[in-house]
Order: structure tokens, then C-alpha cells, then sequence
């Protein structure tokens, strides 16, 4: 078995802000990034998925993998406002951890119209937000 990874990255911006609290909780809680007009990231994404090799001796279709990423992530995600662009974040924090989640049940509920047969299987998702906050969630543990 193989577990491969193909990294990803794009840009958004996000507010931390929680509607059920005030503002200064908000402030006390996210700091700087509660500030009310939001600030970017370099989001790198890795995506792993796992499985025997083929015949062709590879594990994952890179290119599907990429058009599904493509289509479900980077597309509906770079150079957006997470908080304003992005529906699954009208009500949730888009911190990068919801992100991940975000990510991770996105590729998941696509999962089997790129990768049709038994394997490959998605593994994890992992988020570098910055150089050293990183953020990793398996795909077994999101409904
Ligand atoms: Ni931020």
C-alpha cells in the first residue's frame, strides 16, 4: 500500500468571528484576526489518499485527484472571502481547522465520481496556514 500526497495551495481571506459572541469576547478570543476587514493567507493544502498500486504501477490518478481539487477546492476557494464567498462558512468560523473540515467533506462527497473502483481511498487533509501552523484532519473521522 501507498499513501501519496499532492500539495496544493491558494489564497483567501477570512474574519475569526463567532456571531454568538461579543465583541469583545471576539476581540479577547482571535486577537488580531478578529480585525474587522479581514486578512489573507497562502493556504498550502495536501491531500492524501491511499491505496495498492495498479498495473500502471501508481497508486492515484494524479490528474483526477487534481481536477477533482481543482473543481471542489481551489476554485470555489482561491482569491475568495471565506466568510462571504463561501456558503459552509455563513455561520461557521472559518478558522483552519472548519477549513480542513470544509476540505476534507468536500473531497469526500466527490470522492467516489473521480475514483470509481475500491482505491483509491482519501486519507487526510492537511492545511498550512502559515510556516508554522499546520492542521490536519483523516478523512475517516468527518460524517
Ligand atoms: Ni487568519
Amino acid at each position: 500500500m501507498f499513501r501519496v500526497t499532492r500539495r496544493y495551495r491558494f489564497a483567501a481571506s477570512h474574519r475569526l468571528h463567532c456571531a454568538q459572541l461579543s465583541d469583545e469576547r471576539n476581540q479577547q478570543l482571535y486577537g488580531k484576526c478578529n480585525n474587522p476587514y479581514g486578512h489573507g493567507h497562502n493556504y498550502e493544502v495536501e491531500v492524501s489518499a491511499w491505496g495498492p498500486l495498479n498495473a500502471s504501477g501508481r497508486a492515484v490518478d494524479a490528474e483526477r485527484l487534481d481536477e477533482l481539487v481543482n473543481r471542489q477546492v481551489l476554485e470555489p476557494f482561491g482569491h475568495r472571502n471565506l466568510n462571504a464567498d463561501v456558503k459552509s462558512f455563513e455561520h461557521v468560523v472559518p478558522t483552519s481547522e472548519n477549513l480542513a473540515v470544509e476540505i476534507c467533506r468536500r473531497l469526500k462527497e466527490n470522492w467516489s465520481g473521480a475514483f470509481p473502483g475500491e482505491w483509491p481511498k482519501l486519507d487526510r487533509v492537511r492545511i498550512a496556514e502559515t510556516a508554522r501552523n499546520i492542521f490536519e484532519v483523516k478523512a475517516h473521522e468527518i460524517e
